[in-house]
């Protein structure tokens, strides 16, 4: 079980090099990104979340990894259509599709409609095809998609929309955008490594969408490389509400005005959790690249409106 919360918390580490020199969380606070509160939240943990109640993110997918006495959840996805869960790639590259463990357990599945992760409830899929986004760059965290094609579909699920290419009008800063998880829901200073409290229901967060400007300056000089706008969105950063490690993979939304979400991004990085200033960073699906690749996968995925 430690082996992959450890490789998932490599992937939180390795978001913060050249974040170390510069360690003072102070130096991250710019203008336009949310500053904490002055009076102190009674909770102030992940993000500062709440349970999640079933039925209102019944396209959430958990990915799980078999660990030896049983499975981990070790990132979250976002059924886009009903053969196809979208989440990062960073989430899967290891996987590989047919494989088994000693026992005869697949080693990865995933689950489609499951709220509380000991419970029975949702649909249990096997990855058929494993599709990372070829731009994808792991030293940079750029282009960080991948689909995840099942076995089986999922039916009567009403999928979030995506972005049309280039559409960016879901992202004014400031706006609220939701991000959910089974992530950490401990706060997690930006070398932390390791650790974090895992839930076993499903977890629901409110961020602020931060504008490109603001969110590039908090990354400037103290990520290496920086924050590339084009294909990162970020929200938050009020040093309460954040994803965290676990929770990668997972979608962000914005809820339609008719009823509905769009997705408008995949969990995707951070500088430590819920540190005052930084905001989380996740895979921006208008992006043309990120839409064109999305949809080559060929599956019935709803771009709009
Ligand atoms: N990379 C992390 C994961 O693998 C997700 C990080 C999100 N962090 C944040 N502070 N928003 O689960």
């Amino acid at each position: 079980m430690a082996r992959v919360r450890r490789r998932v918390a490599r992937m939180a580490a390795w978001s913060v090099t050249g974040l170390l020199i510069v360690a003072g969380v102070a130096a991250a606070t710019a203008v336009g990104v949310p500053s904490a509160p002055k009076a102190l939240r009674p909770i102030p943990r992940i993000v500062g979340g709440a349970d999640a109640p079933a039925g209102v993110f019944p396209f959430m997918a958990a990915l799980q990894q078999w660990e030896g006495d049983g499975y981990l959840t070790i990132c979250g996805g976002t059924l886009i259509a009903p053969d196809e869960v979208l989440t990062a790639a960073h989430c899967v590259d290891q996987w590989a599709v047919g494989q088994a463990t000693a026992g005869g357990q697949p080693r990865e599945r995933v689950i489609v409609g499951r709220t509380v992760l000991s419970s029975g409830d949702g649909s249990v899929r096997l990855p058929e095809a494993i599709r990372v986004d070829p731009t994808w760059d792991s030293a940079t965290e750029t282009d960080d998609a991948a689909v995840l094609q099942l076995d089986a579909p999922v039916g009567g699920v009403s999928t979030p929309t995506l972005p049309v290419s280039g559409n960016r009008g879901y992202e004014r800063p400031g706006a609220p955008a939701v991000t959910v998880g089974w992530g950490s829901t401990q706060p997690q200073g930006p070398t932390d490594v390791g650790g974090g409290v895992y839930p076993d229901e499903l977890r629901q967060v409110s961020l602020p969408l931060v504008g490109d400007g603001p969110c590039q300056g908090v990354f400037d000089g103290k990520r290496n490389p920086a924050l590339f706008p084009k294909v990162m969105l970020c929200a938050g950063g009020d040093g309460h509400h954040d994803a965290c490690t676990g929770d990668s993979g997972g979608p962000l939304l914005t809820a339609l005005a008719g009823g509905g979400w769009e997705l408008i991004g995949i969990t995707s990085w951070g500088n430590g959790c819920a540190v005052p200033g930084t905001p989380g960073v996740f895979t921006r699906l208008s992006a043309p690249e990120i839409h064109d690749f999305v949809a080559t996968s060929g599956g019935s995925v709803a771009f709009g409106p």
